[in-house]
């Protein structure tokens, strides 16, 4: 498995540019050969900015929407409209104001009982991939070392044939619907996230100690044939000024 590409740009703008570059690249990779680009949308609020940045100029424009079929890597049990529904952040900054076609949209539905919707999207992702996987997928990382809801000693880091379950998370005392790192590992392209001096310590662990990946799932995350893009701020690098 290749070895990972490390970006380190000086602030969170600079990190949402660098991501909407590469994903424009990647989706003309994909439209070259296969005329449809597949991108698994992060949750949380990194992505937020390159979401915002992908639905502007000039990236809006370099992208044949209608080509574009999005998935989501993990999504909280709540409905699609709630504040901590994932779905509604990337409909407000980025789905809600580009031009793709609402089929094209694969939603985890968050308001089903959360085995149901965990089956659900499994089902979806094996129509849609088969044995394969999404062109790219987007990942963040919490401070915990954790990336979509694969959450450190919980039962989704232990499955190995289902793409996507649905996994109780005792540190939040919630259910939440996630790919699995199996299905992740498929990618063509894993581009993880970080930005923010808080995760500056657990990225150092994860890049230099590969420490447990029990206990930080995001070292799980490692592509069969794809690869994978750390893009990092300043601060997350931990090469910002005391
Ligand atoms: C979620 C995300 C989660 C996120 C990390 C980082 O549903 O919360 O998918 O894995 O990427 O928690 O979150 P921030 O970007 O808010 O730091």
């Amino acid at each position: 498995m290749a070895e990972p590409l490390i970006k380190v740009e000086p602030t969170p703008a600079a990190v949402a540019e660098e991501a909407a570059r590469r994903i424009v690249a990647a989706y003309e990779e994909s439209i070259e050969l296969k005329g449809r680009f597949s991108l698994a949308l992060a949750g949380g609020s990194t992505p937020k900015l390159l979401y915002e940045r992908l639905a502007a100029e000039p990236y809006r424009d370099q992208i044949d929407w209608t080509k574009v079929h999005v998935y989501f890597g993990d999504e909280r049990c709540v409905p699609p409209d709630h504040a901590e529904s994932n779905y509604r952040m990337a409909r407000e900054a980025l789905l809600s104001v580009v031009p793709i076609p609402l089929d094209n949209v694969n939603r985890m539905r968050g308001e089903l009982e959360p085995e149901a919707a965990a089956r659900e999207y499994g089902l979806l992702l094996k129509e849609h991939f088969g044995d394969a996987g999404c062109d790219v997928v987007l990942l963040g990382m919490g401070d915990d070392g954790h990336t979509a809801s694969l959450f450190p000693d919980t039962a989704a880091l232990r499955e190995t044939e289902h793409r996507c379950v649905a996994n109780f998370v005792p540190k939040l005392d919630t259910w939440r619907i996630t790919m699995t790192a199996p299905f992740i590992n498929r990618a063509w392209q894993v581009m993880v996230l970080v930005t923010g001096a808080g995760k500056a310590e657990r990225l150092r662990q994860v890049l230099e100690e590969k420490p447990d990946p029990n206990q930080t799932p995001i070292r799980l995350i490692d592509p069969e044939i794809g690869k994978m893009v750390w893009v990092m701020d300043a601060a997350a690098a931990g090469m910002d000024e005391a």
